[in-house]
């Protein structure tokens, strides 16, 4: 398997590998291991850490990279410390999260995923990667490619939900958006792939907690996603902060070494999370910082961030003969070739030109690409009498703090992006309409909380008016790093401020903000009209109003599933059948709860636009394949309705018997289209063999000969067409 772009080329390749034999062998073990440490520059993105003077250390040649450090010009004084300062001048790697944007923001990742667009997803990328390449970052962050089953988990913002197949395709295409064909262009910067890996099964969805899955939930669910960024030529990886089987994920020599070097050849290299290499410690599989570094470089792991583990010990390990150097060397190269890569040999300044940054951040362009994926992430839940989109109306009331926060649309990890840049609910609808009065009341604060005076006021302004839009949400601090939630219902007294405006009998439209799925079971009941909008960054309020008033057909699908109550959680679609499923039990015996139903509130893959498709004419073309036959799948879809709309077909299989229980459907395929009213379109798909494997009872990776039911449709929940297949050995 192709690992980097430029292993195809050994042309390219060669003079890289040559120039680093040459440079490791003039390093002493001292300085080169100072390029596996990576140290912090002022803002702090984790606990406090040892506190070293950054521009010493850098002089001393204990330093291989910065993050965080802040603004371009220090960022150019370190490099000057670094290049012209140090005995081999070996440049430094400056890294930054660059989750969803640097300073124009995109929305936050998962919204983003709920655009099912992997060119939109690809396209924000790269204007996050020419803003922070034009401010002198060269590594991102980034992409989280985890998956998130479990909406307690704070961090559920930064992943592409809950199915591999969407994380994946959505993996690819932001890592193609990071690092373009060419790491030395201006518009490009190395990714990072994190964190390695199944963070997202920290048990009850506590923050930082153990992980205790299956070989098989880890190479079904949560490797497919960082196996397509290395595929796709990610630079780098991180460790996850979480333990796999009891060892901590940057400690696991099966997961860095074994798996992601040896059997995927990933020939970046791999960095800790946040002083992760102490945390072993603390996890209690190292006695003490030796143990820990042992650990580390035996496992595979890189590049120390922030916790000095590497320099207070690598040089001792390798002198008294406990590790072998060559494991050092090996981590060295991967991080000297980055740097080559970069071309930061060639020019280690070409990252600092002022006047490019000038014309890059913030620019109209990038304003644009972003306000296009924020449109696209956008899903209509519920639109009950056709409520939205809101074209015939003479006065708007718009509710809720978060409606008029431009702070809040910029959600979790956002960089440098600046409220005074975005555009907030109440902006976009005033910035759109002409003809309606609109007026705004505050009902509640960022916190949903509720007093007498807001209350009346609100139902006052809303009793007023033809239609009321109701911001209500999560602030955007509820998600992120260190931010689970045991509930995850509406906080504060949002729902009873609901309660009262609907008994105006004003029709409502709730504008949700949020970096999770919520459990909104009297909303969804109740209120005629939902607007899922996440946090969706820089123009985020012109983005709404696009949708609200149907400028924009909304066509986001919800890429992970709206429990009903927390209880349900975790809830996903693709879970493996039981030995008492509830359609063929004996009642009072299936797997259910006494108390609520299976069955989540709004399911994978849901979302409804203004107008409606119907589903026809599904044809395979085979109905048996063999192994690495391809099977196409073709089918129309129609636009019935009377506007132009976007559809998402979505198609699932289901492996019938295997030699472990598959799950009841998988994603294999999706296509988004535009229908104009009346458009009738054919589509193909052609799904392999490899499409169909999973880590079987032999512990492989393969398909498995048998039948295959192919279900399509418009949401997880809703298939309109089947049929099935068999593969043949
Ligand atoms: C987070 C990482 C992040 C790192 C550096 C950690 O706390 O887990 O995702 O990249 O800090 O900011």
């Amino acid at each position: 398997m192709a690992a980097n772009q430029d292993s195809e080329d050994p042309e390219e390749e060669i003079p890289f590998e040559n120039e680093i034999d040459g440079l490791l062998a003039r390093l002493t073990l001292k300085e080169k291991v100072g390029q596996l440490n990576q140290l912090n520059g002022s803002e702090q993105t984790g606990p406090a850490v040892e506190d070293v003077d950054l521009e010493d250390e850098i002089r001393n040649g204990k330093v291989g990279s910065v993050l965080n450090a802040d603004g371009l010009e220090n960022r150019e004084r370190y490099q000057r410390i670094a290049v012209e300062e140090t005995e081999h001048g070996v440049p430094l790697l400056f890294g930054y999260d660059v989750i969803h944007g640097f300073r124009t923001l995109s929305p936050i990742p998962l919204g983003e995923a709920a655009s099912w667009d992997p060119d939109a997803v690809r396209a924000s990328a790269n204007v996050a990667a020419a803003e922070a390449s034009a401010s002198g970052i060269h590594w991102t962050f980034g992409p989280p490619v985890d998956v998130a089953r479990d909406a307690r988990w704070g961090r559920s913002m930064e992943t592409s939900g809950e199915d591999p197949y969407l994380a994946g395709e959505l993996a690819a295409a932001r890592v193609r958006g990071f690092q373009g064909d060419d790491l030395t262009a201006a518009d490009t910067v190395l990714a990072c792939a994190k964190h390695y890996a199944a963070y997202g099964e920290v048990k009850a969805g506590r923050e930082y907690n153990t992980v205790d899955i299956s070989e098989s939930t880890l190479r079904d669910i949560h490797l497919p996603p960082f196996e397509a960024a290395v595929t796709e030529g990610v630079g780098t990886v991180m460790n996850a902060f979480t333990v796999f089987e009891g060892i901590p994920a940057g400690a696991s020599k099966r997961l860095v070494r074994d798996v992601l070097k040896d059997e995927w050849a990933f020939d970046g290299f791999v960095v800790s999370d946040w002083n992760s290499f102490r945390e072993f410690i603390y996890h209690g599989v190292a006695g003490d910082e030796r143990d820990a570094a042992e650990l580390a470089i035996e496992a595979g792991s890189d590049m120390d961030m922030v916790g000095h583990i590497y320099t207070n010990e690598l040089v001792n390990l390798v002198e008294d003969g406990t590790i072998d150097e060559a494991l050092v060397d090996d981590a060295v190269r991967r991080v000297l070739r980055s740097k080559y890569r970069l071309g930061l040999f060639e020019d280690p300044y070409r990252y600092f030109d002022d006047e490019r940054r000038k014309e890059t951040v913030l620019n109209e362009t990038h304003r644009e690409i972003v306000r296009d994926v924020a449109r696209k992430s956008i899903v209509l839940m519920k639109n009950e009498r056709d409520v939205l989109p809101l074209d015939d109306v003479d006065s708007i009331a718009v509710v809720g703090a978060l409606a008029d926060s431009a702070d809040d649309v910029l959600g979790d990890w956002r960089g440098c992006g600046r409220p005074e840049d975005a555009v907030s609910v109440l902006d976009g609808i005033e910035g759109t309409v002409d003809n309606a009065e609109v007026r705004y009341a505050q009902g509640c604060d960022r916190s949903g909380m509720v007093s007498a005076t807001l209350r009346e006021e609100a139902i006052e302004t809303v009793e007023e008016t033809d239609v009321a839009v109701v911001a209500v949400g999560e602030s955007y601090e509820l998600s992120g790093e260190a931010s689970s939630r045991s509930d995850i219902d509406l906080p504060g007294e949002q729902q009873e401020l609901l309660e009262a405006l609907q008994a105006t009998g004003t029709p409502v439209v709730a504008v949700l903000m949020n970096g999770r799925p919520l459990a909104l079971p009297w909303l969804s009941e109740n209120v005629p009209a939902i607007l899922e909008t996440w946090f969706l960054g820089t123009e985020a309020g012109d983005a709404i109003a696009d949708v609200l008033f149907g400028n924009h057909q909304p066509s986001g699908r919800l890429p992970m599933s709206f429990p009903q109550t927390v209880g349900q959680v975790p809830i996903h679609y693709n879970h493996l059948p039981t030995g008492r499923p509830q359609h063929r039990a004996e009642a009072g015996w299936g797997t259910s709860y006494l108390d609520i139903p299976n069955d989540p509130l709004y399911a994978f893959g849901h979302g409804l636009s203004y107008t409606t498709f119907e589903y026809a004419d599904l044809e395979l073309g085979a109905s048996t394949i063999k192994m690495n036959e391809p099977l196409s799948i073709g089918l129309t879809v129609e636009n019935i309705g009377d506007v132009v709309g976007t559809e998402v077909v979505q198609v699932y299989i289901h492996d019938l018997v295997g030699s472990r229980a598959r799950p009841v459907k998988e994603l294999k395929r999706f296509r988004k289209l535009e229908l104009e009213p009346g458009e009738r379109r054919e589509v193909t798909f052609e799904i392999e063999s490899d499409d169909l494997a999973f880590w079987t009872a032999d512990e492989v990776f393969a398909a498995e000969p048998g039948e295959f039911d192919v279900m399509i449709g418009h949401a997880s929940d809703d298939i309109r067409l089947t049929d099935s297949f068999e593969l043949r050995a």
